[in-house]
């Protein structure tokens, strides 16, 4: 076993996922990036790692595929026998429907995605850590990247939106039930990429709508799940970074609200 702590991102090799990879690499950790389409990205982002002094594993899976969990973390121990010290659910799809129009389809693909896998992986990594001699408590600990829109609901993105409430309110329960073995945070980031249909100028005028009036750095967002996977005594809490956004209240998603607005 060696000293240097690893960490899993899922989504690892684009946006906030790339960002989180980097970071950790940065902070002295090495990463397992998991991806599922994003092959190319994926090497370019251990590279990149690399570059950094830092080890990298690409590893494939998509998450909506029964077991995908159970497999991707069996992937991790084949890589790496002493398994990852910290878990980053950032993987996620984001689909466009609202509370009047959810199909099951829908429902059930973001809940596979953005619930179901984030939750089987933490179990995943307890049952390991709990069969790892001599661990300290607090040492080991997953972050559930969830989204400021759970703090400032609105019902656009719905299927997306009580996916992530589900995994938000996970995050004491599992807190709970994971403890002493590891522990278990959210952390919710504000609007910080263009996502499904928005124009680049929506974007633009849509990042800025928070207390601080100015886009949030993805990489502020990324060095807080470091903060969380390095401070032993954050445990069962969510952490906020997304400039105050989730105390800007709009009754529509903010991509159309501000359209909606305009004079
Ligand atoms: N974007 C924002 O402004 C924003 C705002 C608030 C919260 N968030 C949250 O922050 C996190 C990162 O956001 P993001 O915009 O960077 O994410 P994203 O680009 O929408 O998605 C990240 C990755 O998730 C992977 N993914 C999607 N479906 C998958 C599946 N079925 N199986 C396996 N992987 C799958 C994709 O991997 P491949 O490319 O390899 O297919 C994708 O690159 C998400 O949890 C999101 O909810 C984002």
């Amino acid at each position: 076993m060696t000293d240097i702590p690893w960490v899993l991102v899922t989504g690892g090799a684009l946006r906030l996922g790339r960002e989180t990879s980097l970071a950790f690499a940065r902070a002295g950790w090495n990463v397992l990036c998991h991806y599922r389409h994003s092959v190319q990205a994926a090497q370019a982002t251990a590279q990149e790692v690399k570059a950094l002094g830092m080890r990298c594993v690409p590893l494939a899976a998509d998450l909506t595929q029964v077991g995908a969990a159970a497999q991707l973390f069996a992937q991790c121990i084949a890589a790496v026998p002493e398994g990852p010290r910290c878990l980053v659910n950032n993987a996620s799809l984001f689909e466009a429907d609202d509370a009047t129009h959810a199909d099951e389809a829908m429902l059930q693909r973001h809940f596979a995605t953005n619930t179901v896998a984030p939750l089987l992986l933490a179990h995943a990594l307890a049952a390991h850590v709990k069969k790892l001699p001599g661990q300290a408590p607090g040492l080991h600990c997953v972050v559930h990247v969830l989204d400021q829109k759970v703090h400032n609901l609105n019902p656009d993105y719905f299927s997306y939106t009580v996916s992530k409430l589900a995994l938000e309110r996970s995050v004491a329960l599992q807190a709970q039930a994971l403890a002493p073995h590891v522990r278990v945070c959210g952390l919710s980031p504000g609007l910080m990429y263009p996502s499904g249909p928005q124009t680049t100028e929506n974007f633009r005028r849509a990042a800025t709508v928070n207390l601080l009036q100015r886009a949030i750095d993805p990489g502020d967002v990324a060095r807080a799940a470091v903060f969380i996977a390095e401070n032993a005594s954050l445990n069962g809490c969510t952490l906020r970074a997304d400039n105050g956004q989730h105390l800007v209240p709009l009754a529509r998603d903010v991509m159309f609200a501000i359209d909606e607005n305009r004079p």
